[in-house]
């Protein structure tokens, strides 16, 4: 991770995001097996990403993708399609921000959401190629789970409070109100916050 007071983008980043790589040109996608959004317009950052599937083998043999999203969105989504291209399905799918952080050279810590926007709209593509399948068993993987049922709470919804910059028990209640009723799901939001924080931070 870069620390401050150092430029915020390594010259990988600036690489990918002045010659991004593998964008979609237009709006068509019928060519692609498995196609993800991610994201929201309101918050300006919207993500698509379209795959090609060698279905025998089950490796993504092509991956485009298209963006509204800021620098960081745009570097990571580039090298996370070159990264994909060649993998099976599920060593994509099982692919972290973290990892892509690092291939990029490590990104600003407030700059971490913007990257997993690509990592995000890659494995609902997956997902998306499942459905069309006919496998629908393999995408309960990313169904969030709900940790706090008073406030239904899920551990998604825990994932963006620390992305968006929760790290302590008492900032993810700020963010998801989470644990406000019956508090007996406090152990269980404590565990998921330490996952999340670990998981995208190192911590
Ligand atoms: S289950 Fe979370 S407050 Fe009740």
């Amino acid at each position: 991770m870069l620390q401050s007071g150092e430029w915020a983008y390594t010259e990988k980043l600036k690489e990918h995001f002045e010659s991004p790589k593998n964008i979609l040109q237009g709006t068509d996608t019928s060519a692609f097996d498995g196609v993800g959004m991610e994201g929201n317009l309101q918050c300006g950052d919207q993500m698509m990403v379209a795959i090609k599937v060698d279905k025998e083998k089950e490796v993504i043999s092509d991956c485009k993708w298209k963006t509204y999203g800021c620098a960081s969105a745009i570097a990571s989504t580039s090298i996370l399609s070159e990264m994909v291209k060649g993998m099976t399905l599920d060593q994509a799918f099982d692919i972290s921000p973290k990892e892509v952080a690092k291939e990029l050279g490590g990104l600003p810590e407030n700059k971490i959401h913007c990257s997993v926007l690509g990592d995000k709209a890659l494995r609902a593509a997956i997902n998306d190629y499942f459905i069309r399948n006919g496998m629908n068993d393999r995408v309960k993987k990313v169904q969030a789970r709900t940790v706090c049922q008073c406030m239904n709470v899920t551990d998604h919804d825990i994932e963006e409070a620390v992305l968006e910059g929760a790290r302590t028990f008492y900032e993810l209640q700020e963010h998801t109100k989470i644990s406000t009723v019956c508090g007996m799901c406090k152990e269980d939001a404590e565990s998921e916050l330490q996952k999340y924080v670990h998981l995208h931070f190192g911590a």
